[in-house]
């Protein structure tokens, strides 16, 4: 993800209210242009699945291409190589793959040492009979297929887990055995006990360290690929929850919570705190919205207040609380919503129809202003 970025921008466009329901029976956009929509962190996964598609390439490999950029930037922590790790500082990755075409899916969960686990969600899909391998299993099953185990941290994503070591001394520090409210506390960065700790850390990179100490990141990128034919697919790609306990798994690999894909109806997906996700099974939730005449942007917006409800739709608490919801229908209509923004500032999506990718403004359940 997205590192719960915020991103700020004129009040132009900034579309906040549901949008009106389009009619039932939405056409597959066969022989119009093909479209690609992905989370804030997917400009150039966007890109490249476009090229593919254009190209003539199938959606799932056009849109598993695009994320494989993502999952190989050390740069984005919450992806793949780079990622933030677990409570032992050990990457463990989660992604999903699902095949519109033929409406066959793959996952992968908590798997170790391999930096694109999209590729082995879809060898699950293409080779056997299964929809999701976990853990060691996951990782010799890649293995098996001529991968190599690596070593996932680089210097930044070791460095971060060793300031959330540290912070664990101070009151406000996150904490995977108390429940989600009692981790709302901010605590300020303790600069001069950071620096003594780790004196050969430039500023910059401890600061955004204590960050991800106190407010870990769940990351994710997740990629919709739409062609001229009216074909659909998706994947879903994640180290998930920085800090977690070993083992633990978040939305991004479980069809029907982190993506869905029904080729009669589009495709949807989610980024943020896993954990809301599945409670409302987001992805499903968005297409069969979708499938009952529901626009993308109302859909979004549903499976929102379905979080919102988890709840009682206490905005102090969700104030807190980021997740977000992508959906791509087949006759191209997109959108993308999170639970906060103003019309000043919001999340933004990537979308790419053919031209450069570009951000496009997320809708928002609540207004921070209101
Ligand atoms: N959405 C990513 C996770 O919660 O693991």
């Amino acid at each position: 993800m997205m590192n719960r970025r915020e991103w700020m921008i004129g009040s132009a466009g900034a579309a906040a209210t549901i949008g009106s329901a389009v009619p039932a029976g939405a056409q597959p956009s066969g022989g119009k242009k093909p479209v690609v929509i992905a989370s804030a962190n997917g400009m150039a996964a966007c890109a490249k699945a476009m090229q593919m598609i254009q190209s003539g390439a199938d959606t799932l490999d056009a849109v598993i291409a695009g994320v494989n950029i993502v999952e190989l930037d050390p740069n984005d922590t919450s992806v793949g190589y780079g990622g933030l790790p677990n409570e032992e500082g050990v990457v463990e990755l989660d992604a999903c793959v699902m095949h519109g075409p033929t409406r066959r899916a793959g996952s992968v969960g908590a798997i170790q040492g391999i930096k694109t686990p999209s590729k082995i969600a879809k060898l699950v899909m293409d080779h056997t009979t299964h929809v999701m391998i976990v853990g060691e299993g996951a990782l010799k099953f890649a293995e098996a297929y001529g991968y190599q185990k690596e070593d996932l941290l680089t210097d930044k994503s070791r460095t971060a887990w060793l300031v959330w070591k540290e912070s664990l001394r101070s009151p406000g520090a996150f904490n995977n055995w108390v429940s989600m409210q009692q981790n709302l506390s901010a605590a300020a960065t303790p600069m001069k006990q950071l620096r003594s700790a780790f004196p050969n850390v430039d500023e910059g990179t401890l600061a955004w360290a204590w960050q991800m100490a106190i407010h870990p990141t769940y990351g994710t990128i997740n990629c919709l690929g739409l062609n001229a034919k009216g074909e659909i697919s998706g994947v879903t790609t994640t180290s998930g929850l920085a800090w977690k306990i070993p083992g633990r798994v978040g939305d991004s690999p479980i069809i029907g919570a982190g993506l869905f894909v029904d080729p009669d109806v589009g495709g949807a997906g989610s980024t943020g705190v896993g954990e809301l996700n599945i409670r409302v099974a987001g992805g499903h939730t968005i297409v069969d919205a979708m499938r009952r005449g529901v626009s993308p942007k109302e859909a979004v917006l549903e499976a929102l207040k379905r979080v919102s409800k988890l709840y009682n739709d206490d905005q102090a608490i969700l104030d807190k609380l980021d997740i977000e919801f992508y959906a791509l229908r087949i006759d191209g209509e997109h959108a993308a919503g999170s639970l906060w923004g103003t019309h000043r500032s919001y999340k933004v999506y990537s979308v790419n129809d053919g031209g450069e990718s570009r951000h496009e403004a997320c809708v928002f359940l609540y207004n921070k202003q209101s």
